[in-house]
Order: structure tokens, then C-alpha cells, then sequence
């Protein structure tokens, strides 16, 4: 044990020497009881297996038929749903893993229904704040438009539902849910609050925060997002692990790097003041990406996997929760957040030092700084740090585990309902032929791309009992206890600077 505080003593140099004093070591022994508590707690027993569903011949199923985009049913010139794909789901194991531990976070987030169950009158009350509607019913899926949304947002996330009942035929259960396919969450709580106020709508989006009942759903990216030529996950992240062998992490530029679009939020913009400047040097590397600029030169200089090139990059949201969190934390790089205000389906099980460097919103570039300069003279934590960020970004995240989540979201969802789904009457049935067939470009190519061509060998994994509330309030402490202390030691940093120059 003085072993391992001596060695962190090396470590977390700031602040601490004035820690030794007998009471001072001893909270800060408490301190480290907490965090390998936490860091225990949340262990994530993971299983993961064949990532690759969509490329049978990498493991032993080469036997499995493979279904592929079949467009040759076209009648009236409408494209309709071929009828040889399985309806019933046949596993070739029945043994199961457990989930890994964010899916616990499903049961938290349709708590709300627990007791009330999900009337259809709280759906049709929700339709103001949704998209669209889609109805499953004995495996086949319809969907109805409330408005546009945003474009290949709502048709992605569809094609993604469609590509889960091709994994697990027959195992989807009729249900009824509505989707909202903007950025920030809808159903706020506060307006559920007021005495004769209505029970709240269940409705699904890709991200929540504290003050919203938005059920969490993994966006549309993972099958692609092709007005920005961002390939699907699966493809996306085995380009950036290629590029990322390119440069090795001791030789990627010891600065801290982001580029976005800045527009979007508040955060953003302040962000830009911490870019190098005839005044300041920050550590920090920031630049615009203008996406109209970047289609017409053809996404040359946009390419993610070019990104991996320096030692720290930087997360902030944008309008709300970014989908670039992934790919940010795919590098290797240490990832310094910027304190998130919304979480997505995966978010929630990440812990503060141990999966990333937190910053604050409103100390952003003294705290970028100190948190370079602090991964610059200890190369080695800071390496950790990013690595077991993209390890768990990687493992957590294997389309595997995207499925089986959507998988126990709409199950346990389904269980909640005190109605028989139906068709609505202006719903139309969609399947993989009707979302592709008709499409061009990169749409059709990522569409391609993603889809599951045979049903899965094995059973979703099991879905672990929900946080106990105590539980789910310690690893919150936790993580508070763990940003306070590296506030505390940005700030001392500070102090310390600023005596010097006095
Ligand atoms: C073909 O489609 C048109 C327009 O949707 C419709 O009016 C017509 O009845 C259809 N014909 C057949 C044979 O289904
Ligand atoms: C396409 O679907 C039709 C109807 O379900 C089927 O008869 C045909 O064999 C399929 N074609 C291919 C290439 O699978
Ligand atoms: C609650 O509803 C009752 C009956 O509809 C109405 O008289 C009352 O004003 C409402 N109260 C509030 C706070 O809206
Ligand atoms: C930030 O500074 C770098 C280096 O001077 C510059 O190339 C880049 O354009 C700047 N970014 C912004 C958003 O101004
Ligand atoms: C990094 O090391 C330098 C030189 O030893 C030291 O002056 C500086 O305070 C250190 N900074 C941090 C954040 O550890």
C-alpha cells in the first residue's frame, strides 16, 4: 500500500505535499478507496463476440444463408418486402452472456412507466413532441411521418430497427413507440410537474439529460451519416484504428486537438478562445470545420481517421449531445471533456480518469492547459487514460452490444404497454428493400454497407437487474469527488503559476 501511494505521489504531483500531513494522507486514502471501489464497481463484464454480423465468412458460420438487398420485387412500381426472409429466429447456442453494465441504465430510463404501464392515449399525447411512429407487429415493421425531421437521421434509425429484426427475427415484440430525431431531449420534466399536469409521453431520442424523460436510443451513425461521408460505426472505427498506427502516440503533437463546427453552441465558440494566439498558447489546437467547404472538396480534409494526430482531443457538445463523442474517443488519444450536459445510451458507465480528463465549462482553457501539461510530463498515465477510453469505447460499443441494446430497450418498452399494437391506418410497412432499393450514392452504399444479411447464431445477451437507487448515488458521488479533486489540482496549478510571476 506506501508503494502504491508513493507511486502516486509521483503521479499527482499538485497540491499533494501539502496533503502529508496525518488527516490530509488519510482522506486522500479514502480517496483512493473510493475510486478503486468505483472502478471495481463498475467493471464491465463484457461479452462481445463476433462483432462482424455482417461478413458470416470471418468466423465458423460460412454454412448461414446470407440474404442479401433483394429489389426484384417491384409491383405497380412500388418496391415491396420479399417474403423468403426468416420469421423465426434460430440459434445455433443457447447459452447467453450477461450485458455489459450501461444496459442497466435501460430499466432506469422507462422507470417513469413502471407503475402506470404506457396507455396508447399517452402515445397519442406525445405525437406533437415526435417525428415518427413505428409499429411492430408479428415482426414486421410500419412506420408513419409526422414531419420530415432530419433526413437521413429518421431514415438511418429506421433502417438500424430493420437491420435488429433481420438479426433477431421473431423476437422483437409488437410494439408501438414514437421518435423524436432532433438534437436536444423533449419531454421535459417540469412540465409534468404541475398538479393536474398529465402523465409524461414516452418518447424516444438519442439523448437525455437530468431535467428530461427522453428515452435514450443509439443514433443514426452507427449505420452512417452520409451527408458527411461518415462511413457506419463498424467500417468507421476499423479505418481509425488503421490510421491511428500511423502515428505513434509519443510522436502525435503533444497539443490538445478538436475540429467541428463551432456554431452550434455556446461551449464551442468559448472554445475558439483557446486557440494558439499571438497572446496564448493554451496547448490548445482548434479548427473550423465548414461542411459546405468540405463536400465540395470532397471530404478530403474531413476524414477521421486522419485525426488521430495529436496526444489530446478535446469533447464538447454541441446543440446538444455529439455524435463525434465516439470517434473522438476511438484514438488512443487522452480525451478531455468538457463537462457534457446530456448523455447518450453509452455514456453513463464512463468514469472520469479513468476513461477520460475532465474539464470544466467555464475554466476551459486553463484547465486544457494544465490537463496537457500534466499528460506531457506524465506520458504514461496519459496513455492509459486514452487507451482505456477506446478500449471501452470498442468493446462497449461492438454492434453486438448496439443490437442487443435496442434489443432489451424495445422488449422491456413492449412490456409496458396496456394495448395490442396496431397498424395505424397512414403507417406504411418499411423493410430493408423499401428504405434502400430506391436509394443512390453514398445512402444506398452505407446502407449496404450495414446491413445484417443473416439472422444471429446466438441469443441477445442477458440483460443484468437494474442499479439499486444507492448504487446509482455513489458512482454519481463518485464521479463528482473524482472532478473536484482534478479541479483542485488545476487550480493550485494556477495559483502556483501566478505566485511565481508576482
Ligand atoms: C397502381 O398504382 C396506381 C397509383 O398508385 C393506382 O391508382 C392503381 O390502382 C394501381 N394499380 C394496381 C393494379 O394496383
Ligand atoms: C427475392 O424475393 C422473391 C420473393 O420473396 C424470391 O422469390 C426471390 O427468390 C428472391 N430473389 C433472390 C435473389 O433472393
Ligand atoms: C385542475 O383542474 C381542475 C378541473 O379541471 C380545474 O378546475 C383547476 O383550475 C385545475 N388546476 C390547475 C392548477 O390547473
Ligand atoms: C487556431 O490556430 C491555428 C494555428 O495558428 C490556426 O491554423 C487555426 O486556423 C486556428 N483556428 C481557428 C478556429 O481560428
Ligand atoms: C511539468 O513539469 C515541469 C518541469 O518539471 C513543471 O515545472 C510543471 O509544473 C509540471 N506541470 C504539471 C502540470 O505537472
Amino acid at each position: 500500500m506506501a508503494d502504491h501511494v508513493k507511486h502516486f505521489h509521483g503521479v499527482w504531483p499538485h497540491g499533494l505535499k501539502g496533503l502529508v500531513s496525518a488527516t490530509a494522507t488519510l482522506i486522500f486514502f479514502f480517496f483512493l478507496v473510493v475510486i478503486a471501489a468505483l472502478l471495481n464497481w463498475m467493471d464491465i463484464k463484457t461479452s462481445f463476440g463476433q462483432a462482424i454480423l455482417t461478413s458470416p465468412s470471418a468466423g465458423i458460420h460460412h454454412d448461414r444463408i446470407e440474404y442479401p438487398l433483394n429489389c426484384s420485387n417491384v409491383h405497380n412500381l412500388t418496391q415491396t418486402c420479399p417474403d423468403d426472409y426468416p420469421s423465426v429466429f434460430e440459434p445455433e447456442e443457447s447459452t447467453t452472456e450477461a450485458c455489459p453494465d450501461y444496459f442497466r441504465w435501460i430499466h432506469q430510463d422507462l422507470k417513469q412507466w413502471k407503475s402506470s404501464g404506457i396507455t396508447e392515449d399517452m402515445i397519442e399525447r406525445g405525437i406533437p413532441s415526435a417525428d415518427s411512429r413505428l409499429v411492430i407487429v408479428d415482426g414486421n415493421a410500419y412506420v408513419e411521418k409526422y414531419r420530415p425531421g432530419f433526413q437521413t437521421r429518421g431514415a438511418f434509425t429506421i433502417w438500424g430497427i430493420l437491420q435488429l429484426l433481420r438479426l433477431y427475427p421473431g423476437r422483437v415484440p409488437d410494439l408501438d413507440l414514437l421518435f423524436f430525431s432532433g438534437d436536444r431531449p423533449q419531454i421535459m420534466k417540469r412540465d409534468y410537474k404541475r398538479p393536474n399536469a398529465t402523465s409524461p409521453p414516452p418518447v424516444f431520442h438519442y439523448c437525455g439529460e437530468k431535467a428530461a424523460l427522453d428515452i435514450v436510443f443509439p443514433d443514426w451513425t452507427f449505420w452512417g451519416w452520409a451527408e458527411v461521408n461518415i462511413p457506419p460505426w463498424e467500417q468507421m472505427l476499423r479505418a481509425i484504428k488503421k490510421g491511428m498506427e500511423k502515428v505513434k502516440w509519443e510522436n502525435r503533437q503533444p497539443y490538445a486537438y478538436w475540429k467541428g463546427n463551432p456554431r452550434v453552441s455556446a461551449d464551442r465558440i468559448d472554445l475558439l478562445k483557446c486557440n494558439l494566439s499571438d497572446k496564448n498558447d493554451w496547448n490548445v489546437r482548434v479548427y473550423k470545420k465548414d461542411w459546405r467547404k468540405e463536400i465540395g472538396q470532397g471530404f478530403q480534409n474531413s476524414k477521421l481517421e486522419d485525426q488521430c494526430t495529436h496526444r489530446y482531443k478535446i469533447y464538447v457538445e454541441g446543440a446538444a449531445w455529439s455524435v463525434s463523442e465516439k470517434y473522438i474517443l476511438a484514438c488512443n488519444s487522452m480525451t478531455l471533456m468538457v463537462k457534457p450536459r446530456y448523455y447518450d445510451f453509452f455514456s453513463r458507465t464512463m468514469v472520469p480518469m479513468r476513461h477520460y480528463w475532465p474539464i470544466r465549462r467555464r475554466n476551459k482553457c486553463r484547465d486544457l492547459k494544465f490537463a496537457v501539461e500534466w499528460g506531457n510530463n506524465h506520458t504514461r498515465e496519459a496513455q492509459t487514460i486514452g487507451k482505456a477510453g477506446s478500449k471501452y469505447i470498442e468493446e462497449m460499443l461492438a454492434m453486438r452490444n448496439v443490437y442487443d441494446y435496442m434489443f432489451h430497450l424495445l422488449n422491456e418498452y413492449s412490456k409496458l404497454l396496456k394495448f395490442k399494437p396496431t397498424i395505424p391506418p397512414k403507417a406504411q410497412r418499411v423493410c430493408a428493400e423499401t428504405a434502400a432499393c430506391s436509394e443512390k450514392g453514398l445512402w444506398k452504399e452505407f446502407m449496404v454497407q450495414s446491413m445484417v444479411k443473416s439472422p444471429s447464431d446466438k441469443l441477445p445477451c442477458t440483460l443484468p437487474a437494474p442499479y439499486e437507487p444507492r448504487a446509482i448515488q455513489a458512482s454519481l458521488d463518485a464521479e463528482v469527488k473524482i472532478t473536484k479533486q482534478v479541479e483542485t489540482w488545476g487550480t493550485e496549478y494556477w495559483k502556483k503559476r501566478n505566485d511565481k510571476k508576482q
